[in-house]
């Protein structure tokens, strides 16, 4: 059965050119793109999108870096999407946790700038879904 996640290359991502290779692994993976667009973020989207993470200490931090450039946003679709991409992802410390050969093992050095988001459950990817592309 297909589903569909929410995947974002943020900011430090787009910033070095790397749009290309989170896109890449996507499609290699088997995985489809049902919508791609390069956003700028307000604060008040960012406030919607991490709302599980207000009162936390680093929520000021992360919306901070969250609108300071542009991030490009997938819907990304097919058999398992949503814990495919985690797998691609890599873990959210990309030191700590993330393995080589992941996105985050193979590009990122911080757990805030840690280059991609993606949905963490089917429940998280129909609200950041309709969050980001309202119309799809
Ligand atoms: P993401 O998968 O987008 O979900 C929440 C984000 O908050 C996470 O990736 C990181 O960018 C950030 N984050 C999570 N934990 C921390 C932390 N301890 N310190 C700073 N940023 C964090």
């Amino acid at each position: 059965m297909s589903e569909r996640t929410l995947v974002l290359v943020k900011p430090d991502g787009v910033a070095r050119g790397l749009v290309g290779e989170v896109v890449s692994r996507i499609e290699r993976k088997g995985l489809r793109l049902a919508a791609l667009e390069l956003r700028v973020v307000t604060r008040d989207l960012a406030e919607q999108h991490y709302a599980e993470h207000d009162g936390k200490p680093f929520f000021g931090s992360l919306l901070d870096f969250i609108t300071s450039g542009p991030v490009v946003a997938l819907v990304v679709e097919g058999p398992r999407a949503i814990p495919a991409f985690r797998q691609l992802a890599g873990g959210t410390d990309p030191v700590e946790k993330a393995t080589p050969g992941t996105l985050r093992g193979d590009f990122a050095l911080e757990t805030e700038s840690n280059l991609v988001h993606g949905s963490d459950s089917p429940e998280s990817a129909e609200r950041e879904i309709k969050l980001w592309f309202p119309n799809i």
